[in-house]
């Protein structure tokens, strides 16, 4: 059977998160985790529009703070699917923060992650296909085959080389 088409722009995702102090390090600015725990729901509520199935977090990779988010400022979040396999799907998402007095945007992060879609015995299932449209939407779709690519190679060469290691 012909697996189910889905734009990705369905996936689009945006949240906002405003620091407060118990979000943030000695220096007084937002601890890296509590940012990667926003970007993982921003992505997975992506995924999940994107497949209408429940997702786990497979990897995070790829994740770059830019600059660091000041306690007071907003953090803009923006997940969107780039990539659909069988029954993973590559996310983007990106971060700017915003002054709320000067309303000036900073771009602060960036990463990639990858779901698996699951059912409710928590077997993998197949998504539909990525869908892309715009030029954007094209561009990422490519660069992520790329990232998935290198990706499972290197999953392949870590297994390889533990079994290399092993006594037989
Ligand atoms: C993610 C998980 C379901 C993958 O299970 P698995 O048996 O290794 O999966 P498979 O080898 O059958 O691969 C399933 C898909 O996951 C992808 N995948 C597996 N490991 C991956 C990794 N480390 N990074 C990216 N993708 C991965 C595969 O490429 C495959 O995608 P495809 O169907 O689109 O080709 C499993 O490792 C798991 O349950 N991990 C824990 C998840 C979790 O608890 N997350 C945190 C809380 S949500």
């Amino acid at each position: 059977m012909a697996r189910k088409r889905q734009a990705v722009s369905l996936s689009k995702t945006i949240m906002t998160e405003l620091v407060l102090p118990n979000h943030t390090n000695a220096l007084g600015t937002a601890f890296g985790g509590v940012i990667v725990s926003w970007m993982d729901i921003a992505a997975a509520i992506a995924a999940q529009r994107f497949c209408g199935s429940s997702v786990v977090t497979a990897s995070i990779d790829a994740l770059h703070f830019l600059s660091p988010v000041k306690l007071g400022h907003v953090v803009n979040l923006v997940a969107q699917v780039n990539y659909a396999g069988r029954t993973s799907m590559e996310v983007g998402v990106r971060i700017d923060a915003e002054n709320p007095i000067s309303g000036e945007r900073t771009y602060t992060a960036k990463a990639y992650l990858t779901f698996v879609a699951i059912d409710e015995t928590g077997n993998a299932v197949t998504v539909p296909e990525a869908l892309v449209e715009s030029d954007d939407e094209q561009r990422r779709y490519r660069q992520a085959e790329i990232r998935r690519k290198a990706r499972l190679e290197l999953a392949r060469e870590l297994k390889q080389a533990q079994r290399e290691k092993r006594p037989a």
